[in-house]
Protein backbone atom coordinates (compact mmCIF):
# COMPACT_ATOMS: atom_id res chain seq x y z
CA UNK A 1 0.00 0.00 0.00
CA UNK A 2 1.61 3.28 -0.58
CA UNK A 3 1.11 6.57 0.08
CA UNK A 4 1.77 9.59 -2.91
CA UNK A 5 3.17 12.68 -1.94
CA UNK A 6 2.20 15.51 -4.90
CA UNK A 7 3.17 18.62 -4.21
CA UNK A 8 4.53 21.73 -6.47
CA UNK A 9 5.86 25.07 -5.38
CA UNK A 10 6.57 23.69 -1.82
CA UNK A 11 10.16 21.30 -0.62
CA UNK A 12 8.62 17.53 -0.74
CA UNK A 13 11.34 16.84 1.34
CA UNK A 14 10.20 17.45 4.79
CA UNK A 15 6.85 15.71 3.81
CA UNK A 16 8.62 12.58 2.68
CA UNK A 17 10.41 12.07 5.69
CA UNK A 18 7.57 12.83 7.67
CA UNK A 19 5.41 10.51 6.13
CA UNK A 20 8.40 7.76 5.98
CA UNK A 21 8.53 8.00 9.79
CA UNK A 22 4.92 8.35 10.29
CA UNK A 23 4.15 5.22 8.28
CA UNK A 24 6.76 2.57 7.99
CA UNK A 25 4.30 -0.28 6.94
CA UNK A 26 3.29 2.11 3.76
CA UNK A 27 5.52 2.45 0.66
CA UNK A 28 6.15 6.67 0.15
CA UNK A 29 6.16 7.55 -2.95
CA UNK A 30 6.51 10.73 -5.12
CA UNK A 31 5.05 12.28 -8.88
CA UNK A 32 9.19 12.29 -9.76
CA UNK A 33 9.98 9.01 -9.50
CA UNK A 34 8.65 5.83 -11.06
CA UNK A 35 6.01 3.97 -8.81
CA UNK A 36 3.21 1.58 -9.30
CA UNK A 37 -0.36 3.45 -9.93
CA UNK A 38 -2.32 0.48 -8.76
CA UNK A 39 -0.43 0.03 -4.87
CA UNK A 40 -1.55 4.26 -4.60
CA UNK A 41 -4.04 3.72 -1.90
CA UNK A 42 -3.64 7.63 0.08
CA UNK A 43 -2.55 10.99 -2.29
CA UNK A 44 -1.49 14.19 0.19
CA UNK A 45 -1.66 16.90 -1.80
CA UNK A 46 -0.31 20.62 -2.23
CA UNK A 47 -1.67 22.14 -6.28
CA UNK A 48 -0.70 18.80 -7.78
CA UNK A 49 -0.44 18.97 -11.32
CA UNK A 50 -3.65 18.99 -13.48
CA UNK A 51 -4.19 14.82 -14.44
CA UNK A 52 -1.82 13.93 -11.90
CA UNK A 53 -3.92 12.06 -9.57
CA UNK A 54 -6.22 9.94 -12.12
CA UNK A 55 -5.60 6.82 -13.23
CA UNK A 56 -4.95 5.61 -9.58
CA UNK A 57 -7.53 2.48 -9.79
CA UNK A 58 -7.00 2.02 -6.12
CA UNK A 59 -7.30 5.19 -4.28
CA UNK A 60 -9.32 5.39 -0.94
CA UNK A 61 -8.41 9.05 0.26
CA UNK A 62 -7.03 12.38 -1.15
CA UNK A 63 -5.82 14.84 1.73
CA UNK A 64 -5.20 17.92 1.44
CA UNK A 65 -1.90 19.43 2.96
CA UNK A 66 -3.22 22.77 3.62
CA UNK A 67 -6.84 24.00 4.73
CA UNK A 68 -7.91 25.10 1.19
CA UNK A 69 -8.61 22.56 -1.37
CA UNK A 70 -9.34 24.68 -4.39
CA UNK A 71 -6.10 23.60 -5.75
CA UNK A 72 -7.26 19.72 -5.51
CA UNK A 73 -11.39 20.91 -7.02
CA UNK A 74 -9.93 22.70 -9.85
CA UNK A 75 -8.44 19.77 -11.74
CA UNK A 76 -11.33 18.33 -13.99
CA UNK A 77 -9.65 15.14 -13.68
CA UNK A 78 -9.84 14.51 -10.00
CA UNK A 79 -11.03 11.34 -9.26
CA UNK A 80 -14.25 10.72 -7.63
CA UNK A 81 -13.12 9.78 -3.94
CA UNK A 82 -13.17 11.66 -0.59
CA UNK A 83 -11.13 14.54 0.39
CA UNK A 84 -10.41 15.77 3.95
CA UNK A 85 -8.39 19.01 4.55
CA UNK A 86 -6.44 20.40 7.41
CA UNK A 87 -7.85 21.64 10.64
CA UNK A 88 -5.12 21.79 12.90
CA UNK A 89 -4.88 24.24 16.13
CA UNK A 90 -1.05 25.35 14.64
CA UNK A 91 -2.39 26.58 11.16
CA UNK A 92 -4.89 28.09 12.66
CA UNK A 93 -2.78 30.00 15.36
CA UNK A 94 -0.51 31.19 12.65
CA UNK A 95 -3.75 32.70 10.56
CA UNK A 96 -4.61 34.74 13.59
CA UNK A 97 -1.53 35.75 14.57
CA UNK A 98 -0.97 37.50 10.77
CA UNK A 99 -4.83 38.84 10.86
CA UNK A 100 -4.02 40.39 14.73
CA UNK A 101 -1.08 41.78 13.40
CA UNK A 102 -2.37 43.57 10.46
CA UNK A 103 -5.53 44.76 12.18
CA UNK A 104 -2.90 46.18 14.61
CA UNK A 105 -0.69 47.94 12.21
CA UNK A 106 -3.29 49.62 10.60
CA UNK A 107 -5.25 50.74 13.93
CA UNK A 108 -2.13 51.91 15.22
CA UNK A 109 -0.70 53.54 11.02
CA UNK A 110 2.33 51.75 11.75
CA UNK A 111 3.35 52.26 7.72
CA UNK A 112 3.12 56.05 8.43
CA UNK A 113 4.97 56.03 11.53
CA UNK A 114 7.79 54.01 9.56
CA UNK A 115 7.64 56.30 6.83
CA UNK A 116 8.10 59.41 9.26
CA UNK A 117 11.31 57.12 11.21
CA UNK A 118 13.31 57.27 7.80
CA UNK A 119 12.49 60.48 7.34
CA UNK A 120 13.35 61.68 10.92
CA UNK A 121 9.76 63.44 11.49
CA UNK A 122 8.72 63.50 15.03
CA UNK A 123 5.19 63.70 14.63
CA UNK A 124 2.39 61.74 16.96
CA UNK A 125 -1.31 61.21 15.59
CA UNK A 126 -3.18 62.85 18.72
CA UNK A 127 -6.58 61.43 17.84
CA UNK A 128 -5.21 57.94 17.44
CA UNK A 129 -8.48 55.39 17.21
CA UNK A 130 -8.49 52.89 20.17
CA UNK A 131 -9.86 49.02 18.91
CA UNK A 132 -13.17 49.49 20.44
CA UNK A 133 -13.56 51.93 17.98
CA UNK A 134 -12.82 49.79 14.82
CA UNK A 135 -15.63 48.01 13.00
CA UNK A 136 -13.97 44.73 11.65
CA UNK A 137 -16.32 42.29 9.59
CA UNK A 138 -14.96 38.77 8.62
CA UNK A 139 -15.90 37.26 5.66
CA UNK A 140 -15.64 33.70 6.53
CA UNK A 141 -16.61 32.30 9.87
CA UNK A 142 -15.32 28.78 9.31
CA UNK A 143 -12.45 27.58 11.29
CA UNK A 144 -9.83 30.48 10.79
CA UNK A 145 -12.57 32.86 10.59
CA UNK A 146 -13.82 32.03 14.09
CA UNK A 147 -10.46 32.10 15.75
CA UNK A 148 -9.61 35.20 14.45
CA UNK A 149 -12.97 36.79 15.66
CA UNK A 150 -12.36 35.82 18.82
CA UNK A 151 -8.88 37.25 19.11
CA UNK A 152 -9.66 40.72 17.93
CA UNK A 153 -12.65 40.67 19.91
CA UNK A 154 -10.31 40.39 23.11
CA UNK A 155 -8.32 42.48 21.64
CA UNK A 156 -11.06 45.44 22.07
CA UNK A 157 -12.16 45.75 18.43
CA UNK A 158 -15.88 45.91 17.42
CA UNK A 159 -16.16 42.19 15.34
CA UNK A 160 -19.05 41.40 13.48
CA UNK A 161 -18.70 38.19 11.15
CA UNK A 162 -20.47 36.94 7.32
CA UNK A 163 -21.01 33.26 6.38
CA UNK A 164 -23.22 31.05 4.18
CA UNK A 165 -25.39 30.02 7.18
CA UNK A 166 -26.01 31.73 10.04
CA UNK A 167 -24.33 31.76 13.17
CA UNK A 168 -25.15 32.57 16.72
CA UNK A 169 -21.89 33.81 18.86
CA UNK A 170 -21.10 35.59 21.89
CA UNK A 171 -19.95 39.45 21.43
CA UNK A 172 -19.69 38.91 17.64
CA UNK A 173 -22.68 40.12 15.81
CA UNK A 174 -23.51 37.56 13.00
CA UNK A 175 -24.32 37.99 9.55
CA UNK A 176 -24.97 35.34 6.58
CA UNK A 177 -26.67 34.74 3.50
CA UNK A 178 -26.29 37.41 0.32
CA UNK A 179 -29.30 39.09 1.72
CA UNK A 180 -27.29 40.50 4.93
CA UNK A 181 -23.96 40.87 3.26
CA UNK A 182 -24.83 44.72 2.26
CA UNK A 183 -25.54 45.49 5.97
CA UNK A 184 -22.37 43.98 6.97
CA UNK A 185 -20.17 45.63 4.86
CA UNK A 186 -22.02 48.81 5.56
CA UNK A 187 -20.71 48.52 9.22
CA UNK A 188 -17.24 47.70 8.62
CA UNK A 189 -14.15 49.29 8.46
CA UNK A 190 -11.75 46.74 8.01
CA UNK A 191 -12.98 43.80 6.05
CA UNK A 192 -10.79 40.51 6.35
CA UNK A 193 -11.54 38.15 3.89
CA UNK A 194 -11.23 34.10 5.17
CA UNK A 195 -13.34 32.61 2.34
CA UNK A 196 -12.59 29.60 0.52
CA UNK A 197 -12.32 30.15 -2.99
CA UNK A 198 -15.42 28.52 -4.76
CA UNK A 199 -17.58 28.88 -8.02
CA UNK A 200 -19.72 31.09 -5.20
CA UNK A 201 -17.03 32.81 -4.32
CA UNK A 202 -14.72 33.54 -6.75
CA UNK A 203 -14.55 37.30 -7.40
CA UNK A 204 -16.61 38.04 -4.93
CA UNK A 205 -14.34 41.04 -3.29
CA UNK A 206 -14.44 43.47 -6.45
CA UNK A 207 -15.09 47.39 -6.76
CA UNK A 208 -19.32 47.10 -6.30
CA UNK A 209 -18.75 45.09 -3.05
CA UNK A 210 -15.85 47.58 -1.65
CA UNK A 211 -18.41 50.73 -2.51
CA UNK A 212 -20.37 49.20 0.20
CA UNK A 213 -18.06 49.58 2.90
CA UNK A 214 -18.24 52.15 5.95
CA UNK A 215 -17.14 55.60 5.03
CA UNK A 216 -17.57 57.10 8.02
CA UNK A 217 -15.36 55.00 10.35
CA UNK A 218 -12.08 56.24 12.66
CA UNK A 219 -9.65 55.00 10.15
CA UNK A 220 -10.44 57.56 7.38
CA UNK A 221 -11.48 55.26 4.93
CA UNK A 222 -12.10 51.44 4.92
CA UNK A 223 -9.18 48.68 4.49
CA UNK A 224 -9.13 45.24 3.46
CA UNK A 225 -7.06 42.52 4.39
CA UNK A 226 -7.06 38.93 2.18
CA UNK A 227 -5.60 36.06 3.77
CA UNK A 228 -7.26 33.43 1.92
CA UNK A 229 -7.29 33.26 -1.98
CA UNK A 230 -6.57 35.48 -4.79
CA UNK A 231 -9.76 33.96 -6.78
CA UNK A 232 -11.62 35.55 -4.20
CA UNK A 233 -10.79 39.41 -5.38
CA UNK A 234 -10.76 40.95 -8.39
CA UNK A 235 -7.16 42.35 -8.45
CA UNK A 236 -7.56 44.98 -10.78
CA UNK A 237 -10.32 46.54 -8.79
CA UNK A 238 -8.60 46.57 -5.85
CA UNK A 239 -5.94 48.52 -7.77
CA UNK A 240 -8.11 51.22 -8.49
CA UNK A 241 -9.65 51.65 -5.54
CA UNK A 242 -6.84 52.19 -3.46
CA UNK A 243 -6.10 54.78 -6.43
CA UNK A 244 -9.03 57.13 -6.08
CA UNK A 245 -9.54 56.43 -2.31
CA UNK A 246 -12.29 53.68 -2.24
CA UNK A 247 -9.95 51.66 -0.34
CA UNK A 248 -7.70 53.56 1.98
CA UNK A 249 -5.27 50.41 2.86
CA UNK A 250 -4.81 46.97 1.65
CA UNK A 251 -2.72 44.37 3.17
CA UNK A 252 -2.68 41.13 0.70
CA UNK A 253 -1.09 37.71 0.95
CA UNK A 254 -2.96 36.08 -1.70
CA UNK A 255 -2.94 37.05 -5.65
CA UNK A 256 -4.95 36.03 -8.66
CA UNK A 257 -1.59 35.10 -10.02
CA UNK A 258 1.36 33.46 -7.82
CA UNK A 259 4.28 34.32 -7.18
CA UNK A 260 2.38 38.07 -7.81
CA UNK A 261 3.70 39.02 -11.22
CA UNK A 262 6.76 41.71 -11.29
CA UNK A 263 4.95 44.08 -13.50
CA UNK A 264 1.94 44.23 -10.54
CA UNK A 265 1.47 48.12 -9.14
CA UNK A 266 0.77 46.06 -5.59
CA UNK A 267 4.47 45.64 -5.62
CA UNK A 268 4.78 49.85 -4.95
CA UNK A 269 1.72 50.88 -4.09
CA UNK A 270 2.48 52.81 -0.68
CA UNK A 271 -0.80 52.15 0.94
CA UNK A 272 -0.68 48.47 0.27
CA UNK A 273 1.32 45.58 2.39
CA UNK A 274 2.12 42.47 0.88
CA UNK A 275 3.52 39.28 1.99
CA UNK A 276 4.30 35.91 -0.10
CA UNK A 277 0.98 33.48 0.61
CA UNK A 278 2.62 32.90 4.15
CA UNK A 279 -0.32 34.21 6.33
CA UNK A 280 -0.46 30.16 7.31
CA UNK A 281 1.97 27.97 6.13
CA UNK A 282 1.25 24.07 6.91
CA UNK A 283 4.45 23.01 9.35
CA UNK A 284 4.69 19.32 8.12
CA UNK A 285 5.21 18.11 11.64
CA UNK A 286 1.53 18.53 12.73
CA UNK A 287 0.11 17.97 9.11
CA UNK A 288 1.51 14.70 8.63
CA UNK A 289 0.53 13.59 12.34
CA UNK A 290 -2.56 14.41 11.32
CA UNK A 291 -3.23 13.23 8.48
CA UNK A 292 -1.70 9.70 9.30
CA UNK A 293 -4.39 9.53 12.17
CA UNK A 294 -6.91 10.11 9.83
CA UNK A 295 -5.02 7.02 7.21
CA UNK A 296 -5.29 5.06 10.66
CA UNK A 297 -8.94 5.92 11.19
CA UNK A 298 -10.22 5.29 7.82
CA UNK A 299 -8.06 1.43 8.00
CA UNK A 300 -10.14 0.96 11.28
CA UNK A 301 -13.46 1.73 9.42
CA UNK A 302 -14.00 4.63 11.23
CA UNK A 303 -15.16 8.26 9.45
CA UNK A 304 -12.49 10.90 7.66
CA UNK A 305 -12.11 13.68 9.92
CA UNK A 306 -12.37 17.18 8.04
CA UNK A 307 -14.22 15.72 4.99
CA UNK A 308 -14.89 18.42 2.21
CA UNK A 309 -18.34 18.57 1.03
CA UNK A 310 -17.48 18.64 -2.72
CA UNK A 311 -20.89 20.15 -3.71
CA UNK A 312 -20.04 23.18 -1.79
CA UNK A 313 -16.39 23.21 -3.19
CA UNK A 314 -14.90 23.61 0.70
P1 LIG B 1 -13.73 26.79 6.65
O1 LIG B 1 -13.66 26.31 8.06
O2 LIG B 1 -14.23 25.84 5.61
O3 LIG B 1 -14.63 28.12 6.66
C1 LIG B 1 -15.11 28.70 5.50
C2 LIG B 1 -16.07 29.81 5.88
O4 LIG B 1 -16.48 30.50 4.69
C3 LIG B 1 -17.35 29.27 6.53
O5 LIG B 1 -17.78 30.15 7.55
C4 LIG B 1 -18.34 29.30 5.37
O6 LIG B 1 -19.70 29.46 5.76
C5 LIG B 1 -17.88 30.53 4.64
N1 LIG B 1 -18.35 30.50 3.25
C6 LIG B 1 -18.05 29.61 2.29
N2 LIG B 1 -18.71 29.91 1.15
C7 LIG B 1 -19.43 31.02 1.40
C8 LIG B 1 -20.31 31.80 0.64
N3 LIG B 1 -20.59 31.52 -0.63
N4 LIG B 1 -20.89 32.87 1.23
C9 LIG B 1 -20.63 33.17 2.52
N5 LIG B 1 -19.80 32.46 3.31
C10 LIG B 1 -19.21 31.39 2.75
O7 LIG B 1 -12.31 27.27 6.14
P2 LIG B 1 -11.06 27.75 7.02
O8 LIG B 1 -10.33 26.58 7.57
O9 LIG B 1 -11.53 28.78 7.96
O10 LIG B 1 -10.13 28.39 5.90
C11 LIG B 1 -10.61 29.44 5.09
C12 LIG B 1 -9.70 29.63 3.89
O11 LIG B 1 -8.48 30.24 4.30
C13 LIG B 1 -9.23 28.34 3.22
O12 LIG B 1 -10.22 27.85 2.31
C14 LIG B 1 -7.98 28.79 2.48
O13 LIG B 1 -8.30 29.18 1.16
C15 LIG B 1 -7.51 30.01 3.27
N6 LIG B 1 -6.21 29.81 3.92
C16 LIG B 1 -5.19 30.63 3.55
C17 LIG B 1 -3.95 30.49 4.16
C18 LIG B 1 -2.82 31.41 3.83
O14 LIG B 1 -1.67 31.16 4.22
N7 LIG B 1 -3.05 32.51 3.13
C19 LIG B 1 -3.75 29.49 5.12
C20 LIG B 1 -4.81 28.67 5.47
C21 LIG B 1 -6.06 28.85 4.87
P3 LIG B 1 -20.45 28.36 6.67
O15 LIG B 1 -19.84 28.51 8.05
O16 LIG B 1 -21.85 28.79 6.63
O17 LIG B 1 -20.17 27.03 6.05
C1 LIG C 1 -2.95 27.69 2.59
O1 LIG C 1 -3.12 28.51 1.75
C2 LIG C 1 -3.92 26.72 2.98
O2 LIG C 1 -4.95 26.58 2.32
O3 LIG C 1 -3.68 26.03 4.00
Amino acid sequence: MSLLIAVSGWDEAPWIERFRALLPEHRIVTLGEPFDRREVHYVAAWKPPHGALAGLPNLAAIFSLGAGVDHLLNDPRLPDVPIARVVDADLTQRMSEYIMLHCLMHLRQQRLYDHQQREKIWQPDYSQAAARDIRIGIMGMGVMGQDAALKLNQLGFNVAGWSRTPKNFDNIQSFSGSEQLDVFLARTDILICLLPLTDATRGMINRPLLQKLARNGRLSGPILINAARGGVHVEADIISCLQDGTLKAATLDVFEVEPLPSDSPLWTMANVTLTPHNAAMSDPDFVAAQIVQNILRLEAGEDLLHQVDRGVGY
